[in-house]
């Protein structure tokens, strides 16, 4: 029986951190879908089909297209969505204690909604401290993010106006 995963998140943008976590994800499960999420609980900065755009340009980049669909969801539950798609497991990546906090009570809460487990993955080391918050940051002030993201977010923030 084939495995379906969802690797869900606010990827606003999507970071070095992130596509670390999805190739594991890729390497572990038969099929991953790649999900943006709106998170009500932060001010994002790039709109949700933007930021579609540039997971699929990084992953594309990456060498990891093939069993990786990428996709939005901004209607009602994300274990719904698993359950639309056949997806038995959530993976998220977990950087510090401050994320299993953060973490936990989610995935307790989308067991108990829908079955649906979540796997935390740790990202290499050199990610650590890698967020898109910070990434938001830097860019906004005109440092230079490119050691944190992909080239195609690095060229996008490059060209774009930021607030
Ligand atoms: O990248 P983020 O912002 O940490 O991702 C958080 C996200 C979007 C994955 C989380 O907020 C989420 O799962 N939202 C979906 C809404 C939902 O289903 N809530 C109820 C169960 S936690």
């Amino acid at each position: 029986m084939s495995t379906v995963a969802v690797v869900p998140g606010s990827f606003d943008p999507v970071t070095l951190g992130h596509l670390d976590v999805i190739e594991r994800a890729a390497g572990l499960f038969d099929e991953v879908h790649v999900v943006v999420v709106h998170n009500p609980g932060k001010e994002a900065m790039f709109p949700i089909a933007q930021r579609v755009t540039l997971l699929e340009q990084a992953i594309a980049q990456a060498g990891l297209k093939g069993k990786l669909v990428v996709t939005s969801w901004s209607v009602g539950l994300l274990v719904d969505y698993c359950t639309d798609v056949g997806a038995s497991v959530l993976v998220k990546g977990i950087r510090s204690q401050v994320d299993v906090a953060y973490e936990q009570p989610m995935a307790i809460v989308n067991r108990n909604l829908a079955g649906v487990e979540t796997v935390f993955l740790l990202p290499h080391p050199a990610n650590a401290h890698v967020s898109s918050s910070l990434v938001r940051q830097v860019a906004a002030l005109g440092g230079d993010v490119s050691p944190y993201v992909p080239p195609a977010v690095a060229d996008y923030l490059a060209k774009s106006e930021l607030p």
